[in-house]
């Protein structure tokens, strides 16, 4: 009989990528996904520990399936990700119920850790390595993936895919909980990568989004030299199918002119870049340990300016960082005003166990201040959003159709014009009326209005026209 598997995931691109391959590697072992955990025989969290509230989210989601697991023992629970990986026998003590606990480095143990279940033997844990639990190589084998294994029908859309080209972290910031989950950094190979895109291409793929916790720092030393993520992207370029490249996330000191240069000479790379300053303050960034000052972050982007006009560029910004003054605050709106980001993702500051900011470091900015600077900086980085925006109307941008938006929702299964959703070359979304079979296409559209997230536009008659609306 067939089994079934349900997996809920949260975080960031590289989980969903996770789910991607564990998904993959179960469908091998015999699995069909199901939709909701009520008819699943196998119920999998692929968790993120990067703020404390990801993790309540996760661990209260657990606590309503003790029932479940009461009602229906035969049924197995698996934590996986970034928080089976910090939290490891933690995860058994709170929610005694789950049956496993796979850290991000061993996902490809999976299958093996239910046949173990299976045979009697209990809960299963496989976490990797901590970073100072054996050799620099030994730790940072335990935490290997399997990316090859890739499944289309778990993409939000089949022709768009991550690829990791880079897994673990080294820079050690002092908040972030990263380095520890994932290991330390290592570039894959770039035949293996080069591979793997051209299986995604032979999918019907046509934009990949390469993944690295500091993407652009990426180096695979081999036995024909080394390769850096310039030479990576020209190889990758040559590949037929593949129409767009982009990688995230971007570190600000190694934003080289080279990199940049080879993002403006080849055109399937998008001019989009993220770049999160994480703060304006040089006293911020020093005690966050980010490796760079806010002149220098300003240069990184002037040379952005000049290599690249085009370009959209955006960033992370964490508030309420422990020590950080209204003054130091206002030194971050101060940067998204200079900057014009595209859009910033921002955050709380959130104390995080294993983390030199939580050994060393006060957390002393009350909530309801880190509440305040949140809204008070993403209102200012909406102002800009729009008005960087306001200046593409009347533009015509190229769009990848993604498919229909949320708005056009259940309701218009039937219509044929729906409100369709896509991105431009530089990552600005684009909303226009359009018709389902239009997903996957690259057309242009006519921006008539802008907010601060969205383009609203149509799509230029001639296109209507070939295709028959
Ligand atoms: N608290 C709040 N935000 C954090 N980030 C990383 N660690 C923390 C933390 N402890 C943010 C950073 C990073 C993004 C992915 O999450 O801005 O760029
Ligand atoms: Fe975390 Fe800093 Fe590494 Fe980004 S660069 S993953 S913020 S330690």
């Amino acid at each position: 009989m067939t089994k079934t598997v349900y997996i809920k995931t949260v975080g960031c691109q590289m989980n969903v990528l996770d789910s991607e391959m564990v998904i993959a590697d179960l469908k091998r072992h015999g699995y069909q996904v199901v939709d909701t955990p009520d008819t699943a025989d196998l119920l999998l969290y692929n968790t993120c520990s990067i703020r404390e509230q990801a993790e309540e989210k996760t661990y209260s989601a657990l606590g309503k399936l003790r029932d479940t697991k009461d009602r229906h023992p035969e049924k197995k629970i698996g934590v996986l990700g970034c928080m089976a990986q910090k939290d490891q026998e933690v995860i058994f003590r709170r929610a005694p119920f789950v049956d496993m606990v796979v850290g991000p480095g061993q996902l490809h143990a999976l299958p093996q850790l239910i046949t173990n279940i299976d045979s009697g033997e209990g809960r299963q844990m496989a976490v990797s390595l901590g970073r100072t639990e054996g050799k620099q190589a030994v730790v940072a084998r335990s935490h290997e993936t399997f990316d090859p294994l890739r499944d289309p029908s778990m993409r939000p859309t089949p022709f768009q895919a991550y690829l990791r080209i880079q897994i673990g972290c080294d820079k050690f910031c002092t908040y972030c909980v990263v380095p520890n989950t994932r290991g330390p950094e290592q570039g894959r190979s770039p035949v293996e990568i080069l591979s793997e895109a051209r299986i995604l291409a032979e999918q019907g793929c046509r934009e990949i989004t390469l993944l690295g916790q500091t993407v652009n720092s990426y180096r695979h030393r081999g036995e024909d030299g080394d390769t850096d993520l310039a030479a990576l992207l020209e190889q990758l370029h040559e590949i037929d199918g593949i129409e767009r490249l982009k990688f995230v996330t971007s570190y600000p000191k190694d934003m080289t002119e080279r990199l940049l240069t080879t993002v403006r000479d080849l055109p399937k790379c998008s001019p989009y870049l993220h770049v999160p300053a994480q703060s304006g303050s040089d006293a911020v960034l020093k005690r966050m340990k980010r490796g760079y000052t806010v002149s220098q972050y300003m240069e990184m982007f002037e040379r952005i300016e000049s290599i690249l006009p085009e370009a959209a560029v955006s960033s992370d910004f964490i508030v309420g960082f422990c020590g950080e003054t209204d003054e130091d605050f206002q030194k971050s709106v101060d940067l998204i005003e200079r900057c014009r980001f595209k859009n910033s993702f921002i955050f709380q500051y959130s104390v995080r166990g294993g983390t030199k900011a939580a050994e060393r470091l006060e957390d002393d900015v009350p909530r309801e201040v880190k509440a305040q600077r949140n809204n008070e900086l993403l209102a200012v980085q909406n102002r800009v959003a729009k008005e960087g925006n306001k200046k593409l109307r009347g533009t015509t941008v190229q769009v990848l159709v993604e498919g229909p938006s949320k708005k056009a929702g259940k309701a218009d299964e039937d219509a044929s014009i729906v409100q369709m959703t896509g991105r431009t070359h530089c990552d600005r979304i684009v909303v226009f009326d359009g018709n389902r079979r239009q997903a996957g296409q690259l057309l242009d559209v006519h921006v008539d209005e802008v907010t601060s997230h969205t383009l609203i536009g149509r799509v230029r008659t001639v296109e209507l026209v070939s295709i028959g609306l």
